[in-house]
């Protein structure tokens, strides 16, 4: 079934790589998920908390109707400060292929971090707003994600270049600033949907008549240049202030990506990730192997 999944998932991705439909492989998934796939049980670790984690939510109605907004946490950020200090006062490394966004969280480190970031993922206000205005959703991983300090003159690779998240259309995740993000840190960036729907409108169109195609775009999208230029300096939204600073965005839905770390100081992020179902087409045989490359992994293993 699982092969049959994933060439599934193969043809799908070369439809919309050749037809310029960027939303088709998530809606495929969204179905697929609905129709078929069961909810893993082990993600619902810790939902029974007793409370609800608060969130300053002004900046929500913001995100309802654009998908994307900046939200005050930092109320949450501090619950993560000690862990942070932790790692960096044992020197916590790690030395996964990813240097410009990779996840530090880990149980064996610190149980208690842990468990709350669970709990918290599990148990907060924002998941029951996403859950009113969007349908069902599940928490499904996230973590402490550190950016390397001062990586220079690299090309961008992955999620550096703009990108729309594939797995699922309600694909919804909040990054809370752990450090203070300055603008030479790479931040996180975003377009809102409806700006992101606009310049993907019609990209076989614009390919077929000769469009000049935008750099930095990962494949399968196509912008014209000058007009995305426009929206960048208009509408973009991003994570650069200090620690506490929340930036939500449906990543199914907005482009985005996390640009270079140039500073001198690491970028430390927490992020929790919320999805209408969990992501069984993302690479899982690959991070099996890596304990270290995500929380999903960690669930993945304690199933055996
Ligand atoms: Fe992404």
């Amino acid at each position: 079934m699982k092969k049959l999944y994933s060439f599934i998932d193969f043809i799908v991705n070369k439809i919309s790589l050749y037809t310029f439909n960027p939303y088709l492989p998530g809606r495929v998934k969204d179905f697929i998920g609905y129709t078929q796939l069961k909810k893993n049980k082990h993600l619902y670790r810790n939902k029974t908390a007793d409370h609800a984690y608060e969130f300053n939510l002004n900046g929500y109605s913001d995100f309802r109707k654009n998908n994307a907004a900046i939200l005050d946490c930092s109320n949450i950020a501090e619950i993560f400060r000690p862990y942070l200090e932790k790692c960096k006062l044992i020197g916590y490394e790690n030395d996964i292929d990813k240097p410009y966004f990779y996840n530090i969280l880990r149980e064996d480190l610190d149980h208690e971090a842990y468990n709350k970031f669970l709990e918290i993922g599990n148990n907060n206000n924002l998941l029951d707003t996403l859950r009113t205005d969007f349908g069902e959703l599940v928490f499904v991983g996230g973590g402490i994600f550190r950016s390397k300090a001062n990586i220079l003159g690299k090309k961008l690779i992955g999620s550096q270049k703009w990108h729309l998240d594939r797995f699922s259309l309600k694909c919804f995740k909040l990054f809370v600033n752990l450090s203070d993000i300055s603008e030479s840190m790479g931040p996180t960036e975003v377009l809102d949907s409806k700006v992101t729907w606009k310049l993907l409108y019609n990209g076989l169109i614009k390919k077929i008549l000769g469009v000049k195609k935008a750099r930095n775009l990962k494949n399968g999208l196509f912008i014209d240049q000058k007009r995305f230029d426009r929206e960048l300096s208009n509408k973009k939204i991003d994570n650069i202030g200090p620690i506490g600073t929340g930036l939500l965005a449906n990543t199914g839905l907005c482009l985005h990506r996390g640009s270079l770390n140039k500073s001198f100081q690491d970028r430390y992020v927490l992020l929790l990730h919320y999805c209408l179902w969990d992501r069984y087409v993302e690479n899982q045989e690959k991070l099996n192997k890596d304990i270290s490359t995500g929380i999903w992994t960690r669930f993945i293993k304690k199933l055996g």
